[in-house]
């Protein structure tokens, strides 16, 4: 008779343990019981960056990497795209249904209310040296924002959490916006809450003498759909780290401040600045071919190509490359556009890329839109943070109310030296040329 358990015997000890699985997993902490004597430790369970290790239960974003699904709270992702606003969608993502139209007001009211920055904020940002990258300021920025909201350390309370959320949902556009000027040597812009969320961002990025600054509306709707298409991706690497730094019960400000670290990288959130100036290496497409064969050599990876998860199309990748003919139409084309196109043909079709089923992701068009758009390539993560807020916002509050969640504290596989004993430096030998003991490392 079928059963919803794994039978798993030690073959050290031959003794059999009944395992139950729920949900398609069985928890790692039952291999604890697994042991060869009884003061000694149990079986552990040893998965590196958790390629397959469920952290938590979440009821925010379905993915199926296999199918090239998307969801939000049960919504697919093209749906969204084509008909929700990035604030409506945030709004589904923190609270987990659709608002109606009374509600609708009420979060944009709320949101809109916290768009302005303490002017010591602004004080703050102006201390970053000039050519400071937005991503650096973005991480300082929002870490000091705790340092301006000690209300935030209440993590355990409904009504803060809620107020901490409407701050950095409100504030991100600003201090991203506020970053871009400085690099840009230009004053900041306060936001102006008659537009939209998009509107009001591209105002304080790019008003210059105008009494009052009209956004294309073109650009200002394919910018709110690139905000929907980033706006959570259940266990990412940044996420993780919100949760994971969230988990000791730190304020938000400090976990989204990790989360837009992990973000800065370029094998994730920082991608997309990656595909860019590889495509103007690459510089035209007839160097592609020797480009790709260059990737197969292990020299440098093709950027935007590749997924921890989705092993067929990732679904934002379609809806960005349409929508980057739509952006093209307002802005012009970018030419980068041609060597894009190229490689993802030639990678296609080339055995490397399809048996390890590498295909674009979200970040391979997006940059392409971005600079079409007028950004430079350090503020590509920046805007990937914006949207990802409201994903990070809505993890951490999961996670906090989680019961089953304790303080984030994986455990190691101890590969080092037994014990041994301090030798006084006159009498030490020479250090071992171990690869992870050079002497000039330090
Ligand atoms: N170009 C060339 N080869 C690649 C690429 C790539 N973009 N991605 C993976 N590979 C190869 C690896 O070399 C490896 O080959 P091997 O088995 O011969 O050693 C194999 O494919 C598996 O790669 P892993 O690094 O083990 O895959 P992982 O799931 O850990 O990495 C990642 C996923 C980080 C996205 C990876 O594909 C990558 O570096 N891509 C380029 C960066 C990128 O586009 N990141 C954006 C991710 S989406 C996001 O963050 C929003």
């Amino acid at each position: 008779m079928p059963r919803d358990t794994l039978t798993i015997t030690d073959n050290r000890t031959g003794q059999t343990y009944e395992v139950p699985i729920e949900n398609g997993a069985i928890a790692t902490q039952q291999l604890a019981k697994i042991k060869i004597a009884p003061d000694r430790e149990g079986l552990l369970g040893y998965d590196p960056a958790f390629g397959n290790t469920a952290s938590c239960k979440s009821r925010i974003t379905f993915i199926d990497g296999e199918r090239g699904i998307l969801r939000y709270r049960g919504y697919p992702i093209e749906e969204l795209a084509e008909k929700s606003t990035f604030l409506e969608t945030a709004y589904l993502i923190v609270k987990g249904e659709l608002p109606d139209r009374a509600h609708f007001e009420r979060w944009k009211k709320n949101v809109t209310q916290h768009t302005m920055v303490h002017e010591n904020v602004k004080a703050f940002m102006a201390g970053f040296r000039y050519d400071a990258h937005p991503m650096g300021m973005l991480v300082g920025t929002v870490g000091a924002l705790s340092t301006f909201y000690p209300d935030a350390q209440d993590v355990e309370d409904l009504e803060s959490r809620r107020l901490q959320t409407r701050r950095l949902i409100g504030k991100l556009p600003t201090i991203a916006a506020f970053a871009y000027r400085h690099t840009r040597g230009r004053p900041y812009v306060y936001p102006d809450n008659d537009l939209s969320y998009t509107g009001n961002f591209l105002n304080m990025l790019f008003r210059m003498g105008e009494r009052l600054y009209e956004p294309d509306p073109i650009i200002e709707r394919a910018l709110d759909v690139l905000f929907i298409l980033h706006a959570d991706h259940e266990q990412n690497c940044s996420t993780n780290a919100v949760r994971s730094v969230g988990s000791s019960l730190v304020d938000p400000y400090s976990a989204v401040a990790a989360g837009i670290g992990a973000l800065y990288g370029p094998r994730h959130g920082g991608a997309n600045e990656a595909v860019v100036r590889m495509l103007q290496e690459i510089g035209s497409v007839d160097r592609v071919p020797q480009a790709i064969q260059g990737f197969k050599n292990g020299d440098g990876r093709l950027m935007g190509f590749g997924h921890r998860i989705y092993k067929n199309y990732d679904p934002r990748g379609k809806i960005i490359k349409k929508l980057a003919y739509d952006v093209f139409e307002a802005t012009g084309k970018n030419p980068l556009i041609e060597i894009a196109l190229e490689l993802e043909r030639i990678a296609l079709q080339d055995d490397y890329f399809v048996k390890r089923r590498l295909y674009p992701n979200v970040d391979f068009y997006s940059g392409v839109i971005y600079q079409a758009m007028g950004f430079p390539v350090t503020m590509f993560p920046v805007l990937f943070a914006i949207a990802r807020t409201a994903g990070w916002l809505a993890q951490w509050a999961e996670m906090v109310r989680d019961p089953e969640q304790r303080i984030s504290r994986p455990r190691q596989i101890y590969v080092g030296e037994e014990e041994r004993h301090y030798i006084a430096i006159p009498e030490r030998p020479p250090p071992s040329d171990r690869e992870d003991m050079v002497s000039d490392d330090i």
